[in-house]
């Protein structure tokens, strides 16, 4: 596989969705290779705890940092043996055996050194995710996502994770969600369709690069047969056949969305 993605989170069933549609197609062609992993594989009470109150007061739960640090033990360890996770104490294999997926892209370094691996903690105190950063991410030599639940993870996990991980700290937007999942799951469609391969036409991924949402301007809508439905017609330049003509009529449509729904677009143009 062209990437490896490891996730932990209490909800692994959120990512049933990645079997779906292009990144499922993906996975099936082995061109990703996606581990769902439960952090409460890593706990050893009975009720299998992961959350507790917060010093300081307040409310809500925190999430525990220890069944965190087993956990990424086992994904840094992981990365030096075959790439198979196991819970410790357990002594399980959890994630398919498959020597060879553990293969990444890698970078090395300025100084040489393998490059650390991407961990990514979405949470709405982090920095806005952007798709330059899903084209940083796409060429990581790993990215993984710890999807924190309740009021957060305790921070000592993130300065320890600091050392051995590339941690990004990672906002969707400027909303809050119940738990890290939905945002790893747009993250990742974000990234993997950017891997070589995952998408059949990469000439669509080329046309947006310069043309969406990518610090470029708005897209112009988009119409498809049949030319009258309901009463509507369809732009009749787009029908015109004149490739010039239809190219400016897109880019005055663009600047138009632009300015009136995203002016923040236009200031570096
Ligand atoms: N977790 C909760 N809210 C979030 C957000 N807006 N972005 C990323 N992760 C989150």
């Amino acid at each position: 596989p062209l990437m490896r993605i490891d996730i932990i989170s209490i909800f692994p069933g959120y990512f049933a969705a990645l079997d779906q549609s292009l990144i499922g197609r993906a996975i099936a062609d082995g061109l990703l290779d996606v581990r769902v992993h439960d952090l409460r594989d890593w706990t050893h009470d009975r009720h299998r705890t992961v959350d507790d109150t917060p010093y300081g007061g307040g409310a809500g739960m925190v999430m525990k940092p220890e069944p965190w640090g087993e956990a990424l033990d086992a994904l840094l360890a992981s990365r030096r043996d075959d790439g198979r996770l196991r819970p410790s104490g357990q002594g399980t294999v959890r994630a398919q055996e498959d020597a060879a997926s553990s293969v990444t892209v890698r970078r090395e370094q300025a100084d040489g050194s393998a490059p650390l691996p991407v961990l990514v903690v979405p949470t709405p105190a982090g920095i806005r995710f952007t798709q330059a950063m899903a084209e940083e991410f796409a060429s990581a030599s790993g990215l993984a996502f710890a999807c924190g639940r309740y009021e957060g993870i305790d921070h000592r996990v993130i300065e320890w994770a600091s050392d051995r991980f590339d941690v990004r700290e990672v906002s969707l937007g400027d909303y809050v969600l119940n738990g890290g999942e939905v945002a790893t799951l747009a993250m990742i469609e974000a990234v993997a369709r950017l891997v070589p391969g995952v998408i059949g036409n990469p000439e669509s991924l080329l046309e947006e690069s310069h043309s969406q949402t990518v610090g470029g301007l708005l897209e112009a809508p988009v119409y498809t047969k049949p030319a009258a439905w309901r009463g509507l017609r369809v732009p009749e330049i787009l029908l015109s056949g004149n490739h010039a003509l239809i190219a400016a009529w897109r880019k005055e449509q663009s600047e138009t969305l632009t300015r009136s729904r995203r002016p923040d677009l236009l200031d570096g143009h």
